[in-house]
């Protein structure tokens, strides 16, 4: 079981157990092959939190694919997102006539993705989708859909799986929530 080097932290209440997950991205996986099949897709990861979704997700398509990332950074340190975005890495491959997957972790207001969204699409792109692991409607502030959605979650506080809590708990193979932190990561 996973411990905290500071014994304070509790262990999160799972949400998605590993097989689970396992499950979902295998089934996320063979849509996004057949719907990309013999087009080679520029997979886009938005660090840090879809690192091991991803990771998993292009092991199990069957085509090729090119893989690029790109970190952004909330401005502020509230868990509500302000909005504001800034570019900390951005991708190297041109995005040009090349179709695009956006991989999210989590689409939580939809604020960082849209942003995301309105930036690549200057960069005209042949099409452009996203898969996001997970969605938590209840709490969209604009208007931004996932192509492909992997779990519908509640309006709870997840980590693990490559999402974190104040940069803890991205190592946890499965997703749990934890009760609202008073800081986002
Ligand atoms: P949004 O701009 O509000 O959609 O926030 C999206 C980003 O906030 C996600 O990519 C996550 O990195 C982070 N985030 C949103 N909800 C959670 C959560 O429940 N746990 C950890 N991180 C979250
Ligand atoms: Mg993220």
């Amino acid at each position: 079981m996973f411990s905290m080097s500071e014994a304070a932290e509790p262990n999160p209440i799972v949400l998605l157990t590993e097989e689970q997950i396992a499950k979902r991205v295998q089934e996320l996986a063979d849509q996004l092959s057949t719907a990309y099949a013999g087009k080679e897709p520029l997979v886009i990861g938005i660090l840090k939190g879809s690192w091991i979704f991803l990771a998993d997700l292009v092991r199990k398509m069957g085509i090729p694919v090119v893989i690029d990332f790109m970190t952004v950074s909330s401005y502020g340190a509230s868990t509500r997102s302000s909005g504001a975005v800034r570019f900390v890495l951005d991708l190297k491959s041109p995005v040009e006539g090349r179709d695009v997957l956006v991989v999210e972790d989590i689409l939580d207001s939809g604020l960082t993705l849209k942003y995301i969204i309105d930036n690549l699409k200057l960069r005209k792109p042949r099409s452009l989708n996203i898969v996001a692991l997970m969605d938590k409607p209840a709490r969209r502030r604009v208007d931004i859909r996932a192509d492909y959605v992997g779990f519908e979650v509640p309006d709870k506080f997840v980590v693990g799986y490559g999402v974190d809590f104040a940069e803890r708990y991205r190592n946890l193979p499965y997703v749990g929530y934890i009760e609202e932190p008073g800081v986002k990561g």
